[in-house]
């Protein structure tokens, strides 16, 4: 059926040449490390999108589920203790569990503005679309952007903001990192703001590290495909099939850690930064961490940052959690 009012979607993209430049220059400073590593930012283009909706779905990859049931169960109290009118989401990716915390929002009638926030392109545009469509007069504002440099271009608050930083993506920074991620979000909440985090819970290593290694090899895959990232944007000449996945806990930092290794010694010139790198046989390189929290640990985080925990909801397992903060 036609909306009656023409829905209320606009995309704003705040990437450009100078994030070609950021990709050079992480490329540039990872691979020539004593220890290589590339930025996990850069895994998100059309395709690594796809590939991680696709890890959500594994039967090994527990956080999205266990994730969602958690919102199912308390998004109506999230929302009447915040008083949200507004959502911005960080991360968007394809927001198959924003809905919940729409659909409450919605219901009781506070529904004004959603904010999706992502690198990837194609996903923010189809899900600004999307949810114009599903939701009636709802206002949506779409930022193609970095979480880490671009949040000064969130529009000014239309009331109590909420911003959801879902996933476990803030697992993915390394601890100062995160500090500092999360005192730049404080400054965006707004008065009487909120902020609503999913992170992941240590527990069993064994079921951790399943989740980052998978039977059918969808994460490997992800994994990957960040090599042909750079062979595409940075005309690098990774022989992708000569590289292999690898994903451990590292049981005293508490993260996992991907790594892809080299199978046998190679080779690699990056043609954008004149740029030739050798990889001995297995030899690693460390592509992401995702850090697994504990209590003491969020609340420190918070604290460092000038945030209080407001509520800590999880699921009967303590498999993951997710955080209702605010800015102390
Ligand atoms: N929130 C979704 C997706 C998590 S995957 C979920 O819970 O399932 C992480 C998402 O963050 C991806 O969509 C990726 O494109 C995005 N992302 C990663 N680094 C980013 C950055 N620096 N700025 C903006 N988005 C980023
Ligand atoms: N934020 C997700 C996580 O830490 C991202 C992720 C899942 C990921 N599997 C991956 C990143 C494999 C790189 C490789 O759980």
């Amino acid at each position: 059926m036609e909306p009656i009012l023409e829905a209320a979607v606009e995309v704003h993209s705040h990437l450009g040449p100078d994030d070609e430049r950021t990709l050079a220059d992480d490329v540039l400073d990872g691979l020539t490390r004593p220890l290589k590593e590339l930025p996990p930012k850069h895994f998100y283009d059309a395709r690594g999108s796809e590939l991680f909706d696709a890890i959500c779905e594994l039967p090994e990859y527990y956080q999205t589920r266990t994730e969602r049931r958690i919102l199912e169960t308390h998004a109506d109290a999230i929302v009447a203790r915040t008083g949200a009118v507004e959502l911005v989401e960080l991360g968007s990716g394809s927001a198959t569990k924003t809905r919940v915390l729409l659909d409450a929002m919605a219901e009781a009638g506070t529904l004004a503005r959603y904010v999706p926030v992502d690198v990837s392109a194609t996903t923010v545009h189809a899900v600004a679309e999307l949810f114009a469509d599903e939701y009636a007069e709802l206002s949506v504002v779409g930022l193609v952007a970095d979480f880490e440099r671009h949040l000064a271009h969130l529009p000014d608050p239309v009331g109590p903001r909420l911003v959801a930083f879902l996933g476990g993506t803030i697992g993915n920074f390394p601890p100062g990192s995160r500090r500092r991620f999360l005192r730049s979000v404080g400054k965006v909440l707004g008065p009487g703001g909120h902020l609503l985090l999913g992170t992941d819970l240590v527990k069993e290593p064994r079921v951790i590290e399943a989740a980052y290694n998978d039977d059918a090899g969808v994460t490997a895959q992800f994994n990957l495909n960040v090599l042909h990232v750079v062979n595409r944007e940075l005309g690098a000449d990774f022989d992708v099939g000569a590289f292999e996945h690898v994903a451990f806990f590292d049981r005293e930092r508490e993260w996992i850690e991907m790594r892809l290794r080299a199978r046998e010694a190679q080779h690699v010139r990056v043609e954008a930064l004149d740029l030739e790198v050798d990889f001995a046989a297995r030899e690693e390189m460390r592509t992401e961490i995702s850090a697994k929290f504990t209590l003491e640990r969020l609340r420190g985080d918070l604290a460092a940052v000038g945030m209080e925990l407001v509520e800590l909801l999880t699921d009967p397992d303590e498999l993951f959690a997710v955080s209702l903060a605010r800015v102390a």
